[in-house]
């Protein structure tokens, strides 16, 4: 996730908005870059690929560069690879407009065709430089900055955080955000903007959230807030009380719950980056679409969460795509000797890109000669270096030893893949088609609206602590889901869960229900929820706590069942991305209740780099 960082007031600025950059490092970046604007307005940038060292070393902690107004950035490549021509910030020709940004414009190549015909020239292959050049076109038209940033905001589809600096106007600092994170602090004498509360916290402790299409100008006489009218609004500050480590989590008591809230903005940033002008682009994972119809069989193969996934995939790249697919633990895959099929596709899944089983098992099928493709996080990881193609995932870095957003994001790349498939085969209908679309663009809302019930959850779990057994049940895409959330509850509670297909449970396992044991259903398949409850009633009749986790609109649910959770309806290829939510949470509560260290659970690490 990029970062931006900006600072106006009495103090030289580059020290102050590098000092900032700092602090977000732990987004994660592969270049950065600072422009600092001196008393005439004159505007000067630096930026470098790499570590931000390199720009710390090329400015002298920024005291060699003159100015008190000035905007930063760390990128995480979205749009052009990571380089110093795709780097932050971005101008017009003339120098003078430059403009920081995070987030990604969903309609950048529309909006630069319409600017190119209009006789701009792009220089690099970012959609940020886009918007500055929107910004520009429109500030040359009404010659005025407040009304050029409505206007970029008024064509501008997707999500940003906006900051910038204008020649005509030295000491002010512009700025917009939609679905990108900025707050708003005011010192004395001054005023910063950034993506997250720890960059300046060291100025100043009051800080405005903002809101999607607020328009923000910065100066040293402090801050105004505007909406897309131009009409001047009034705000409240929050007093921050955090100290420097909380407000690395944001001020979330855990990075795990922190990471839990990110959902709905990885899952947007996912979706919008490959889904844009109602178009799925998958032209980044160098596999070709004649290459993608010609694919005779699938293998996905990854470890824990990761290998969770491709359960998901698996069903719902068979039933849309109607390819025949395999799921495999990296760990076994890698010493079996499969037999693989002429045209057959591995899909290796990793937030890290570096656990050795998935490796292995990538390194295994290169020498057998298969194509692969890696589904990946960390940007430049072992397994993205070496996979024939790679997904990566916008999940940003992921702290918290228990997979959340990572998770969350993967399964956005197996719809996406699943869909790019039944598109090239032609296996769904057109109408279809555009509904899995717009099913997609409203999953992140409806993520959100999950997170709302999270109180619910949390006095669930309070009442579940004494529980020493969980077992898990589903059918197709809620059995994927059942073995995730198993996963979760165990490595952060302790506590011993199973998950089962739930027409497995009567096949032996059912003898370990006993009176007050937890069986939690899920229901999201409205064909096979009956079944599901068949199987959740046989257990409720041998005593079972029978807790549910359903769809709104299934029906059928007995009354005597102990706890019902609803989760929206979305289209039932995606719902393990709503469920997952609720059961993430009550992990997680379950493990604070019990007093765990949520985000480093015992014998765990982040990375596995073992076999
Ligand atoms: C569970 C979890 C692990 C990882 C697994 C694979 O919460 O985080 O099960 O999913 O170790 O890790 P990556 O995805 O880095 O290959």
């Amino acid at each position: 996730m990029c970062g931006i960082v900006g600072y106006t007031g009495g103090r030289q600025a580059a020290p102050v908005v590098l000092d900032g950059l700092a602090k977000l490092e732990y987004r994660g970046y592969d270049s950065a870059g600072v422009a600092v604007s001196d008393g005439d307005g004159n505007i000067d940038i630096k930026k470098a690929k790499g570590k931000l060292k390199i720009l710390f070393d090329l400015t002298d902690g920024g005291k060699s560069f003159n100015g008190t107004c000035g905007i930063g950035h760390t990128r995480w490549a979205t749009h052009g690879e990571p380089s110093q021509n795709n780097a932050h910030p971005h101008c017009n020709d003339e120098h003078t407009i430059v403009a920081v940004h995070n987030g990604i414009i969903e309609n950048y190549s529309q909006l630069k065709d319409k600017l190119t015909r209009r006789g701009y020239t792009f220089y690099s292959d970012t959609d940020t430089e886009v918007a500055t050049k929107l910004v520009d076109y429109y500030y040359k038209k009404h010659g005025e900055p407040l009304k050029a940033i409505s206007e970029f905001a008024l064509h501008a589809r997707g999500s940003y955080a906006l900051a910038v600096l204008f020649k005509d106007f030295p000491g002010e600092i512009f700025a917009i955000r939609k679905d990108s994170p900025m707050v708003i602090g005011v010192t004395d004498g001054g005023a910063l903007l950034a993506s997250d509360v720890p960059a300046i916290l060291k100025y100043t402790r009051n800080v405005y959230y903002t809101d999607n299409h607020e328009i923000v100008l910065l100066s040293k006489d402090g801050v105004a807030f505007y909406n897309l009218d131009r009409e001047e609004i009034s705000k409240t500050p929050t007093l921050i009380s955090w100290d420097a480590e909380a407000a690395e989590k944001g001020g979330w008591e855990h990075f795990m719950l922190k990471e839990i809230h990110e959902q709905p903005e990885v899952v947007r940033n996912t979706v919008n980056y490959f889904l844009h002008d109602g178009k799925l682009d998958l032209s980044e994972l160098q596999l070709s679409e004649d290459y993608l119809k010609g694919v005779s069989s699938i293998t996905i193969t990854g470890c824990g969460s990761a290998y969770h996934v491709g359960v998901v995939g698996q069903y719902v790249i068979e039933d849309i795509a109607r390819i025949p697919v395999r799921v495999e633990i990296a760990s076994e895959f890698r010493y079996r000797k499969p037999v693989l099929g002429g045209n057959e596709l591995v899909i290796v899944i990793s937030q890290s890109g570096e656990t050795a089983d998935s490796l292995a098992a990538l390194r295994e099928m290169k020498q057998q000669g298969v194509k692969t493709l890696a589904i990946v996080n960390v940007l430049g990881s072992s397994i993205a270096r070496e996979a024939d193609g790679v997904f990566y995932t916008k999940a940003g870095p992921e702290i918290s030893v228990a997979t959340t957003k990572a998770y969350s994001a993967q399964l956005i790349a197996m719809y996406l893949i699943a869909l790019k498939l039944a598109e090239v085969r032609g296996t769904v209908g057109a109408q279809q088609y555009s509904s899995f679309k717009r099913e997609l663009t409203e999953l992140p809302e409806k993520i959100a609206k999950v997170l709302e019930t999270k109180s619910e959850v949390q006095k669930f779990a309070s009442q579940m602590m004494d529980k020493k057994d969980v077992f898990f049940i589903g059918r197709g895409v809620d059995y994927a889901v059942s073995i995730e959330s198993s996963l979760k509850l165990k490595e952060i509670s302790y506590v011993h869960s199973e998950a089962y297909a739930a027409g497995e449970l009567k096949h032996g396992t059912i003898s370990l229900i006993e009176n007050g044991t937890l069986v939690f259903g899920t229901l999201t398949q409205k064909a096979l929820a009956e079944k599901t409850v068949s199987n959740l009633v046989e257990t409720a009749s041998r005593g079972a706590y029978v807790a549910v986790l359903a769809s709104q609109s299934v029906e059928g649910i007995p009354e005597n069942f102990k706890k019902v959770f609803h989760i929206p309806d979305t289209d039932e290829h995606f719902t393990a991305s709503l469920a997952v939510v609720v059961m993430q949470l009550f992990a997680y509560y379950l493990s604070v209740l019990r007093g765990n260290d949520v985000d480093k659970p015992r014998n765990l690490a982040k990375s596995v780099t073992v076999e």
